[in-house]
């Protein structure tokens, strides 16, 4: 199982989130800007979802917090800010990128399925695409119940198995190479960015997160739902046309 987690961070590790075609030679605040700039085009949504400007004072813990965009925000507002990762090239373009900004937050090298937290230790946790790419996900997610206060709230993206991106993958991989009968789970497993990644359905995730109160599950259609090719997207009213329930992004709130 390790060997497997050490596939997955390698992965990361080559390619840290939202920085593909970027080399690291290059990094200076106009890296950053460029990150931070396609990441909000593509996904302007998070900031009102993660809710960057309603935690000041709070402490706010980011499980997966890739090269730090969303946690400079959080930081920025005055939340007391501790981001962890499982991939140290990620967490050194974190540090820089928190360093750019004159911020200084808690960042730690760390396993989202052994958080290095005592329990009750957040008020409000936060984790955008992580969970589904670590081996045992109920294992994070009972994580994430043991370091958030009691009366704390979470906030928690994961992909949605019935969505375009999956109808995506059984076009190219399952329909193009003759392979009709391979099912959504081991497409996203073999050819969904890491290694072994997972994706839900609502059911599973009422279920993983039973442990937790007010429980709301909302999908989103992202522009990667309606990609014409790797870097190209169809234009941004096509996505008001298309059912949620489709939607690539599964965000699931709740409290403890
Ligand atoms: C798709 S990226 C998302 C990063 C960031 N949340 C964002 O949206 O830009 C997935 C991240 O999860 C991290 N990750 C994968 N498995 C992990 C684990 N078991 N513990 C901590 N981080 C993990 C990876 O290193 C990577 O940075």
């Amino acid at each position: 199982m390790d060997k497997f987690k050490d596939r997955i961070r390698d992965f990361w590790n080559k390619k840290p989130c939202g920085t593909f075609g970027i080399i690291p030679e290059n990094v200076d605040r106009d890296y950053f800007d460029n990150i931070k700039k396609r990441r909000y085009r593509l996904e302007p949504f998070i900031g009102e979802i993660a809710g960057f400007n309603k935690l000041k004072g709070k402490k706010v813990l980011e499980i997966g917090c890739g090269v730090g965009t969303d946690g400079v925000e959080f930081a920025r507002s005055g939340a007391y800010y501790t981001g962890i990762d499982a991939s140290l090239n990620s967490l050194e373009l974190a540090k820089k990128n928190f360093e750019f900004n004159d911020l200084r937050p808690n960042l730690q090298l760390a396993d989202a399925e052994a958080l290095p937290f005592p329990d009750n230790a957040f008020d409000f946790i936060y984790s955008w695409g992580v969970l589904h790419h670590t081996p045992d996900m109920v294992k994070a997610i009972n994580e994430v119940y043991r370091v958030l206060k009691p009366g704390g709230s979470f906030c928690v993206m994961l992909y949605n198995r019935y969505s375009l991106v999956g109808l995506q993958l059984y076009f190219f991989y399952g329909l193009l190479r003759l392979n009709p009968f391979i099912s959504l789970n081991r497409l996203f497993y073999e050819h969904h960015e890491s290694p072994g990644t997972k994706a839900i359905t609502d059911k599973e995730a009422r279920l993983f997160f039973k442990d937790f109160r007010n429980i709301e599950v909302k999908n989103i259609v992202t522009p990667y739902d309606i990609r014409i090719s790797h870097n190209h997207y169809w234009p941004k009213f096509v996505a008001y046309f298309i059912p949620s329930i489709l939607g690539f992004f599964k965000v699931i709130t709740g409290e403890k």
